[in-house]
């Protein structure tokens, strides 16, 4: 099995472009099902976890191709309307095209997605706004049916503002009969490009961004040409690289407005930030500030970024406090920055992080996509080398992450 191996290199120093967000690809991926006209996609990233949902795609019908760094997708003829299992079990985002399905295909047939590692991912909200639309749902053996002639426009209100029902419902919604109104929904950035990439397409939707989306079903929608919006959990990853590591980098494809919990907590922190157009500066200080964190749905501080913040949390001068809400098993990572010599202690859904701990080069696993990232910042400023194991949770999420942090001054290598 691959490896990555770090060993401490002094301050981070460079530029470091920020290429498209997987949290974006991946459904807008998934509306290209509801187009019937070429589609052209820039800036989407080249991560397995896009690799298994094109798959799927094409086990649909829809026909995709590269140029350049351009993808074209074509989903005119789809020719099914079941989604295979071991791709579904590969990758829970695959079930976001269960949406765009019902609403073009009148049925779509998947199979439970995978519960993954940082808690069991369930899909009641995205179940019930299928249902309000009209849809009569099926649990049959480990798959779910939908099934609608015409899905109907419906308010709904979700009982959390999850980021999959709510990208889920939006998309089932554009074709749907009448206006739907999606009430205490998510807000990401990744639900407004989404609802940007729709509306080119055809859609009308108005709202995105807020806790309350609107959506004016139409008959059909086309095609479009659409660049994702930069990764902001990418972004975040190498701003606290520059943070742990003291260093001072620069950052470019940047939209500011999407980091700013991010910001926030970095400069509350000691770290100074500079943001000039689509460019970021960060220089870290020798001496980090512990700080208190909430992860919270956006435009709170955001759980993907919670991992990351807590290895730099490790060298701060004082306690520091997690409190993780969005999942409630999230913490996987930490048992492994103890072994690098952290001191960590976790009750409930609270991690206390005591400072300044000095972390020592260990072999360590990856738990999961962020804890994978959050192994990898320890590592810069541990003594010794750092092995890291299951890193192909970590190519899930980073493109080329190695190639990236090694421009950056890091010693890193995959072995
Ligand atoms: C998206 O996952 C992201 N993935 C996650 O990023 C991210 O952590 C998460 O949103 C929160 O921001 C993609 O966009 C592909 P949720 P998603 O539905 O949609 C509960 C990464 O690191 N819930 O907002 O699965 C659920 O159990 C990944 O890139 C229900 O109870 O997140 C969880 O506790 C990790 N019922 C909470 O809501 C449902 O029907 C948040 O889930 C759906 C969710």
């Amino acid at each position: 099995m691959e490896k990555i191996i770090v060993r401490p290199n002094g301050p981070l120093r460079g530029n470091v472009r920020i290429g498209g967000a997987k949290n974006a690809a991946l459904p807008i991926l998934a509306a290209s099902l509801l187009g019937t006209e070429d589609i052209i996609l820039e800036d989407v990233p080249k991560l397995k976890d896009v690799e298994i949902i094109l798959e799927v795609l094409r086990g649909l019908g829809a026909k995709i191709k590269y140029e350049g760094n351009l993808l074209i997708i074509n989903s005119k003829n789809l020719t099914s309307y079941e989604t295979n299992y071991d791709l579904m079990s590969k990758m829970r985002a695959s079930f976001l095209v269960m949406g765009p399905l019902i609403a073009r295909m009148g049925i779509a047939v998947n199979s439970l997605p995978g519960g993954c590692a940082i808690g069991s991912r369930p899909i009641d909200l995205h179940l019930k706004g299928f249902k309000a639309l009209g849809a009569d749902v099926e649990m049959t053996h480990g798959n779910i049916s939908a099934k609608a002639k015409k899905l109907v426009g419906k308010r709904i209100y979700l009982d959390f503002p999850s980021v999959g029902a709510t990208e889920n419902i939006m998309m089932a919604a554009t074709l749907a009969d009448g206006e739907t109104i999606l009430e205490n929904c998510a807000m990401e950035p990744e639900i407004v490009d989404l609802a940007n990439f729709l509306n080119k397409l055809g859609a009308k939707i108005t709202g995105a961004g807020t806790s309350n989306i609107k959506i004016k079903g139409v008959e059909k929608l086309f095609g479009a040409r659409h660049q994702i919006i930069p990764d902001r959990i990418v972004a975040g990853t190498f701003m606290v690289a520059a943070a742990i590591t003291s260093g001072d980098i620069f950052l470019d494809n940047i939209i500011t407005n999407h980091m700013k919990p991010i910001i926030a907590k970095l400069e509350e922190a000691g770290a100074e930030i500079i943001t000039n157009g689509d460019k970021l500066q960060i220089k870290g200080r020798e001496k980090i500030s512990p700080i208190e964190i909430k992860t919270l749905p956006h435009p709170g501080f955001p759980t993907d970024m919670q991992a990351q913040f807590m290895s730099m949390l490790t060298q701060a001068e004082g306690q520091s406090s997690i409190i993780e809400t969005v999942f409630e098993n999230r913490f996987m990572h930490v048992d492994e920055l103890k072994k690098m010599g952290a001191v960590i202690k976790v009750v409930d859904r609270e991690a206390i992080i005591l400072g300044k701990n000095k972390l020592y080069g260990s072999k360590v696993n990856a738990t999961d996509l962020r804890g994978g990232a959050a192994l990898i910042l320890a590592g810069l400023v541990a003594e010794g080398e750092t092995q890291i194991s299951e890193i192909q949770h970590i190519d899930r999420g980073y493109e080329d992450i190695v190639g990236k942090f090694k421009n950056l001054g890091a010693d890193i290598t995959r072995i």
